[in-house]
């Protein structure tokens, strides 16, 4: 089992990393104030063909592998968290379904967009009643000759702000539970479809979380993506993958975490010495190293799985639910390390702690993961 990355994953580490050390570092402070999404750079991400690493050349995309792109999220999360779901979200559950379930027809008018970055990708599944029990969602999509006339609502929907185009999960068959569930490609300015509310949310305010409203809103057939009645499938499917991508954003929160403590331990003095020499603190910094570590095996892992074409659902889960655990108590205590400078915007461990906590909760929270995990067990 080789564990290092092959040269041409090493060269995109680095040009990733220099990317964001560069660009996104000195727009970081700037996406807190304003609590936006900065589509400058964006357009830069295209321009690097970041939108689209795992997408084939025939398609636009760089043709690379899923490690490289994961490597790509795990850098820029490291410094921006905000930056990394954005590009998880686009790419994962954006652009793949089309990829995957698309019509030809579809796949050339859609993906060559998203993979430069000129559209950005949305996945509409959740709502207000619908969370974990995906399955229950309940925004209509009634036939109407050629059309599909959409009406109810979504939450939480990042990218939202900005997304030109939306995979919307709707019901075509209100008595077949998940069955009944339909998939849609919905165009941002579509008649009856409304961008509503942005969130206020604690952390990640780089990225637009937002509300969706459906007011008959008449799609033209075309529109559909896979078959009816195979929505839920595709949202699965798609989401077994995009968990790997939120595992790999939790890493690079998490290396951030370890990196700022170790520097701020090894310069910070009290009782006469670095606090780094302090037991009770160096203890916590190798506890959080080890659990980066551990987080890094699991990510990348299941991304060569993935990259392999191996069914990865199990593994997904695993990295998602331990790295973005593990990310979340590093953030605690990167903060305890700081002490009282932690608790202040002066430094970047506030932020981080803030951005992790979702980490746990979307894309499935942590509960559901543990789901997904044992029904794998307990099939065989
Ligand atoms: N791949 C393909 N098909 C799948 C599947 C998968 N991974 N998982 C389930 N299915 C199929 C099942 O085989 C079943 O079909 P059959 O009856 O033909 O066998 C059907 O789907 C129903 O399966 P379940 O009975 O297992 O479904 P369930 O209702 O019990 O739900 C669940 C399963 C895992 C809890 C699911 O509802 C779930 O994942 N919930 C969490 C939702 C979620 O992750 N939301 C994230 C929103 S997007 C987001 O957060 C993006 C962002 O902003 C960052």
């Amino acid at each position: 089992m080789n564990l290092q990355f092959t040269e041409e994953q090493e060269m995109m580490r680095k040009m990733v990393r220099d990317f964001a050390e560069r660009e996104v570092a000195p727009a970081v402070e700037r996406m807190e104030r304003e609590d936006r999404f900065s589509t400058e750079l964006i357009e830069k991400m295209g321009e690097l063909g970041l939108m689209g690493v795992p997408i084939p050349e025939q398609y636009g995309g760089a043709g690379m592998d899923f490690t490289s792109y994961i490597i790509a999220i795990h850098e820029l999360s490291r410094v921006s968290g905000s930056v990394g779901v954005i590009l998880s979200v686009h790419t994962s559950v954006g652009t793949n379904p089309i990829l995957y379930f698309g019509t030809e027809e579809q796949k050339k008018t859609y993906i060559p967009k998203l993979a430069s970055g000129e559209y950005i990708g949305a996945f509409a599944l959740t709502e207000p009643g619908a969370g974990s029990d995906a399955g229950g969602l309940r925004t209509r999509a009634k036939k109407d000759g050629d059309y599909y006339v959409l009406n109810g609502s979504k939450v939480f929907i990042t990218n939202g702000t900005d997304a030109n185009t939306f995979i919307v999960f709707a019901r075509t068959d209100p008595e077949a539970g998940s069955k009944g569930i339909s998939a849609f490609i919905v165009e941002r300015g579509t008649p009856g479809f409304e961008v509503g509310k942005k969130e206020k949310k604690m952390g990640m305010h780089g990225s637009g979380t937002v509300q969706l409203n459906f007011d008959q809103c008449r799609i033209p057939e075309s529109q559909l993506l896979g078959e009816e009645g195979e929505g839920f499938k595709i949202a699965m499917a798609n989401l077994d993958v995009g968990r790997i991508g939120i595992a790999a954003q939790s890493l690079g929160i998490l290396e951030a975490a370890v990196e700022q403590s170790v520097a701020y331990a090894k310069e910070r003095e009290q009782f006469g010495k670095p606090i780094a020499q302090q037991q009770g603190v160096s203890f916590k910094l190798a506890d959080m190293a080890t659990s980066l570590e551990a987080s890094k095996l699991l990510t990348y892992h299941a991304a060569s799985l993935r990259s392999m074409g191996i069914a990865c659902g199990k593994e997904a889960s695993m990295a998602k639910r331990y790295a973005s655990s593990a990310a979340m108590e590093a953030s605690i205590e990167a903060v305890q390390i700081h002490g009282g400078y932690g608790y202040t915007e002066d430094y970047d461990v506030e932020r981080l702690f803030r951005d992790a906590k979702v980490c746990e909760i979307y894309e499935g929270t942590n509960e559901i993961q543990r789901m997904v995990i044992s029904k794998h067990l307990l099939a065989k």
